[in-house]
């Protein structure tokens, strides 16, 4: 993947397309067919750099996984004995993995240390650790809170009963992944519920989990059994191609076999309340709901964001953003400040790539507000994030001159099919 891209107005988006595998449940899936007793075959699983990450740390740890043919993992799991040693993992850009793996490893009370790309070293990790080592865990942190992560080994957990002091399906499933190796139930109990596919997943592959109003009750040592199962396409990655097909000159794009988890499409409401054109067919529902969307070109109104769609629309804002440049009349978001610590610091990076399209915004420390307009050409910083700088590329649509963008190479971590997919809808990227 190039890490500069020039990005030329073309103005159309007309088409179907099947968008790959979605990201978070393919990790989830590595894992837990990882920990399961048995084969588990996955297919359409994402193979972005991400996922890839993933299945390098559980390949480190012993489990035979392999890839069959282009999208499908035969996994053959371990029966949650890992052996004990002392491991050495990078995680490279990924935050869930490295999130979700300190959980999991911690609970095991393996050995391990923990690192990952540039980006990563920035990110917080006390959200996880604060609640593990509650748990009994022993982590230390870099700095006190960024990786290198190192945790030592051999200990028993106990299960707790949680509040996460954030959003965060990260933090959640951290915290559960610990608890399936703890004697007695882990409770987490969200203010606002964050994707849910850990628990999904969970119950798909056997374990005994319930959720009931926001509160997830776990029982561990219970065990996991391998399952087979297709991946539905990523909701977060046909975002982009469904604010294209909104804000192109001609759109009508008809996106296949997407997963429609309602802690997921918060954009959906969000462009629908802006006055998007925009049909969904639910085509099945087994651990899942997975259907069709169908977006047509049309005007946008701003709007003021519902900060309760905040978690489930929580990747979508850099395209959101967008939309709302695109719209007529001012958009206004606040209580966001995770967006600060994504891949990058999304507020920031969204903010000054928008101000050099033309667009006129104020920045919170908590959101934004944008007023609709015209962009200009110019050029971009995408800062290393893939959401950014696919969400500046998709801006080309409705730009007077070309737009150059830098920092673009991450687009490989959740969609790395994204350029070829584009420039046959019709955009120009090079
Ligand atoms: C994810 C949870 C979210 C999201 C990330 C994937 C997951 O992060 O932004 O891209 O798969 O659990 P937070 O838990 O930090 O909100």
């Amino acid at each position: 993947m190039n890490n500069e891209l020039i990005a030329t107005n073309n103005g159309n988006i007309i088409g179907e397309v099947v968008i790959p595998g979605d990201k978070s449940i393919s990790h989830r899936a590595v894992i837990l067919g990882s920990l399961a007793r048995g084969k588990s075959k996955i297919d359409n699983c994402l193979m972005g750099d991400d996922v890839l990450a993933t299945i390098r740390v559980f390949k480190n740890l012993g489990i035979d996984i392999k890839i069959s043919s282009e999208n499908t993992l035969m996994i053959n799991g371990c029966d949650m004995s890992v052996a004990q040693n002392e491991y050495s993992l990078d995680l490279g850009n990924s935050g869930t993995s490295i999130r979700l793996i300190i959980g999991l490893l911690a609970g095991m009370g393996i050995a391990a240390r923990l690192t990952g790309d540039e980006s990563l070293q920035k990110r917080p990790m006390r959200r996880v650790t604060d609640p593990l080592k509650k748990m009994g865990a022993r982590i230390e942190l870099t700095n006190n809170e960024y990786p290198p992560v190192v945790i030592s080994g051999t200990y028993t957990l106990k299960p707790i009963d949680f509040k996460p002091p954030m959003a965060s399906a990260q933090v959640k499933s951290a915290v559960l992944l610990a608890g399936l190796n703890c004697t007695g139930k882990t409770v987490v109990r969200e203010k606002i519920q964050t994707r849910d596919h850990t628990e999904r997943m969970l119950s798909l592959f056997g374990g005994d989990i319930q959720t009931e109003e926001g509160i997830v009750c776990l029982t561990g040592n219970t065990g996991l059994k391998a399952v087979d199962f297709s991946v539905p396409g990523d909701f977060s990655s046909a975002a982009f191609l469904m604010v294209g097909a909104i804000i192109a000159n001609q759109g009508d794009l008809l996106v296949k076999n997407v997963g429609l988890n309602p802690t997921r499409t918060g954009l959906l409401r969000l462009l629908r309340e802006m006055g998007a054109r925009i049909e969904i067919n639910i085509t099945s529902d087994d651990f899942e709901p997975v259907g069709d969307i169908r977006v047509y070109q049309g005007g946008l109104t701003g709007i003021t964001v519902d900060p309760s769609l905040i978690p489930s629309a929580i990747d979508e804002f850099p395209i959101f953003f967008i939309a709302a440049a695109c719209a007529t009349g001012v958009t206004i978001l606040r209580g966001a400040q995770e967006l600060r610590y994504k891949e990058s610091d999304r507020l920031e990076v969204m903010a000054n790539g928008l101000r050099e399209l033309g667009i006129k915004l104020k920045q919170h420390d908590d959101g934004m507000e944008i007023e609709g307009g015209a962009f200009t050409g110019g050029s971009v910083d995408a800062k290393g994030d893939h959401r950014c700088a696919m969400s500046f590329i998709i801006a080309s649509l409705r730009a007077s001159k070309s737009i150059k963008i830098m920092n673009t190479k991450q687009i490989s971590t959740s969609f790395p099919s994204f350029l070829k997919l584009v420039n046959s809808l019709g955009l120009t990227v090079r």
